[in-house]
């Protein structure tokens, strides 16, 4: 077990990548909080957690974006387990796909602030809730979920990409200055690869631009042709979860480069095939 003594934080645990790595943790030893916004969904994984991992693991409904919630899903941690040593701010959604110019002003704007609000405040405020109680151990290990459109451009998802390229700038950054700092802080991005979610499902389409049925078959074929594997990629954040971390300021890359533009050239000729 590599991960005895150690205690976490997962925000947004209850489904996808989040639930995942909070399972691999628990498997290394570790007692893990998950949370996310919906109860009923905390409560849910929590018992499924429970039976395997017995009192390892508490569930704390938090919304990411409110800071009062935040606060109080750290102090649960901290008096459940003595100590956050791990957090992986992972909470994020999208909520449209399609070209910028269809989306209208009033929705820009309302898309913009629950995204942005979820995927890049909340998270640096994930990491103002932790630091305190991290700054009082003088250790702790963080991992920043970035994602598509972060450091390359990516069309159809401009602002989950804003929301992401904030993630990186607001790690690096801080990084730098954990580096300057005499604590033992560390603070790693994880790029997932693409993983099989809720993310790409649970998004809303224009009409005008494309019908769903078209955009169900297109998240089929990148379906079958280019996800990198859930366990597979979480896998690659253990060790940087641990002591043995020196690195700081790194990208975790959980897919690999060469299968993913082999399967976008595959998925080009598949869609081709459908026009
Ligand atoms: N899937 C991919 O291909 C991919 C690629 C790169 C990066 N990522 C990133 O990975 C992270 C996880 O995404 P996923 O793919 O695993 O999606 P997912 O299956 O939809 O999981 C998202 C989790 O976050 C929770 N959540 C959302 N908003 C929240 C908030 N404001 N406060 C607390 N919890 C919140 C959700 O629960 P509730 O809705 O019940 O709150 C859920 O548990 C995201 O940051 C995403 O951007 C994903």
């Amino acid at each position: 077990m590599k991960m005895k003594n150690e205690t976490a934080i997962v925000t947004g645990s209850t489904s996808g990548i989040g639930k995942k790595i909070a399972e691999l943790f628990l498997r290394e030893g570790a007692r893990v909080a998950i949370c996310s916004r919906n109860e009923e969904k905390v409560n849910q994984t929590l018992a499924e957690f429970k039976e395997e991992f017995g009192d390892s693991v508490i569930g704390v409904p938090c919304d990411v974006s409110d800071p009062a919630a935040l606060k109080v899903l750290v102090d649960k941690t901290v008096e459940a387990f003595g100590s956050v040593r791990i957090l992986v701010a992972n909470a994020g959604f999208n909520l449209i796909y399609g070209p910028f110019e269809y989306f209208a002003l009033e929705k820009v704007n309302s898309v913009a602030k629950a995204v942005i609000g979820t995927n890049l405040i909340g998270l640096i405020d994930s990491v103002a809730a932790v630091l305190p109680q991290m700054k009082k151990q003088g250790y702790g290990r963080i991992i920043t979920l970035a994602g598509g459109g972060a450091d390359r451009p990516l069309e159809h998802m401009t602002i989950y990409s804003a929301s992401k390229g904030g993630v990186l700038a607001f790690s690096k950054c801080l990084a730098k200055e954990f580096k300057q700092s005499g604590d033992d802080l560390k603070l790693n991005i994880f790029l997932p690869g693409m993983i099989d979610t809720n993310l790409a499902t649970n998004i809303q389409i224009p009409e005008d631009w494309k019908d769903r049925e078209t955009y169900d078959r297109e998240y089929e074929i990148i379906r079958n042709n280019v996800m990198t594997d859930l366990e597979e990629s979480c896998l690659k954040v253990i060790p940087f979860a641990t002591p043995l971390c020196k690195k700081n300021g790194t990208l975790i890359k959980g897919f690999k480069l060469t299968k993913l533009i082999k399967g976008f050239r595959q998925v080009a000729k598949e869609m081709k095939k459908m026009e």
